[in-house]
């Protein structure tokens, strides 16, 4: 029986895989990480800087400067890690809307992408990891004992996601989410650079109608039978 499996876990944007992964390695005692938190912390540098805005991105002031972007997930309570950037505590500020209309657009640019996956590999490479985002399983570990691609219906997804921001007292519209949500899932699946693809060995999670109990269930009937094998 083995020990500790590394486990991806990739699927659209707001479909509860950061709560899935975070329930699972609490679970497991597993190392959690959430890659995309990172790309929104490239993204809110790339904005506080002016490289970055809804119409233009300037792709080579973001890949000159990629060094002087320091990212360290930090516990800042039990079962938690919030993101650093460059010292500072950025977890609040990369949720905010602003960074997710433009996180995209960052994410597509090849050295980017080279730099964060280097950087995860590094995260994960003792095993007993789990990491979301999108390319977890196609590029950043290909070898992960267990993938998961989770789903969930597009107006499940945006109701879940507007709640979550409205509790946290962001002042937007249903609509100004399902609509990013979109527009994230397109670029997201469409880019040229490691796009979301739900590999042929990875186990499709339609969570549309579990709750965050039940789709863990599911997730840990998977974890045992791969520690089996
Ligand atoms: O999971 P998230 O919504 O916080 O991710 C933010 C963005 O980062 C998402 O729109 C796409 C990108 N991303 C990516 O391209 N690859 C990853 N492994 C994780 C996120």
């Amino acid at each position: 029986m083995k020990e500790k499996i590394t486990i991806a876990v990739d699927g659209w944007s707001s479909c509860g895989k950061s709560t899935l992964a975070k329930a699972l390695a609490k679970k497991l005692e597993y190392i959690y990480v959430d890659s995309g938190a990172m790309y929104r912390g490239v993204a809110l540098f790339a904005l506080r800087k002016g490289w970055v805005s809804a119409s233009h991105t300037d792709n080579s002031m973001i890949i000159d400067n990629l060094n002087s972007i320091q990212l360290d997930f930090e516990s800042t309570k039990p079962g938690k890690a919030d993101l650093f950037l460059n010292g500072e505590n950025v977890e609040k500020e990369i949720r905010k809307i602003e960074v997710s209309n433009v996180v995209s657009a960052v994410a597509t640019i090849k050295e980017v992408r080279k730099h964060l996956v280097d950087l995860q590999r590094k995260l994960g490479d003792s095993g007993g990891v789990v990491m979301d985002g999108r390319d977890i399983g196609s590029v950043v570990f290909p070898d992960a004992e267990l993938k998961l691609f989770v789903t969930a219906d597009v107006d499940i997804r945006a109701q879940r996601r507007f709640e979550e921001l409205k509790s946290k007292g962001e002042d937007v519209s249903i609509e100004a989410v399902k609509s990013n949500l979109k527009q994230r899932d397109e670029m997201d699946s469409t880019r040229k650079e490691s796009p979301l693809i739900q590999t042929d060995d990875a186990v499709v999670l339609d969570n549309s109608h579990l709750s965050p109990g039940q789709q863990l269930e599911v997730a840990l009937e998977l974890v045992k039978e791969r520690l089996k094998s």
